[in-house]
């Protein structure tokens, strides 16, 4: 396939809650790409659930298995995919360079009333079960926002908005450096 005629990877970013699988397959539908799910190839491989390996390895097994699984899929070069992450995918440096090289990185931003509301009930996240969830979601946002903007080649707000309005958002930009480039 030519340069031209490549379909980069998206690859969705963001926080708990903020929509990355909802829009990262309306991203994939729209646009003929295929979508993945990082935390799902993670429990496909293992066979467990994420809170299982939460409990068995603790959230740093659970994180070296997440860079396990960005080096495997940079290695395998494939393109004209969409790929959600888990919310704390950024926080190791050398997955921020991994998700760099594997596609565009867009980064959903969320407030904590949205997580709160979308979430509550979860009991799939483990860095979110206990109490005061609205300080354990403000305290984690906060901490891991520099990693967010380090990881993100660009942003979008989601509160508020439906899915396919975003994910428009996000294939017009494409359209529009397409343009720029005279690729169409
Ligand atoms: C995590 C987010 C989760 C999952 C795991 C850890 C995090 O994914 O990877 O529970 O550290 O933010 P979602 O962002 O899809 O909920």
């Amino acid at each position: 396939m030519s340069e031209q005629n490549r379909k980069t990877n998206y690859v969705v970013i963001g926080f708990m809650g903020s929509g990355k699988t909802t829009i990262g397959r309306r991203i994939a539908a729209l646009s003929g790409r295929e979508f993945f799910d990082t935390d799902v190839m993670i429990e496909q491989e293992t066979g467990v659930s994420v809170t299982e390996i939460f409990a068995a390895e603790g959230e740093e097994g659970f994180r070296r298995r997440e860079t396990q699984l960005l080096q495997k899929l940079v290695g395998e070069g494939a393109d004209g995919r969409v790929y959600a992450t888990g919310g704390g995918m950024i926080l190791r440096q050398e997955n921020r360079d991994l998700l760099h090289r594997l596609g565009e990185v867009v980064w959903l931003q969320v407030k904590p009333q949205t997580v709160i509301d979308r979430l509550s009930g979860d009991t799939t996240r483990p860095l979110l079960q206990g109490d005061d969830r609205m300080r354990k979601v403000t305290d984690l946002m906060q901490s891991r926002r520099s990693c967010y903007e380090d990881a993100a080649d660009f942003a979008v707000s989601v509160d508020g908005r439906r899915p396919a309005e975003i994910a428009r958002q996000i294939l017009c930009r494409e359209n529009q450096k397409a343009l720029l480039e005279r690729r169409i």
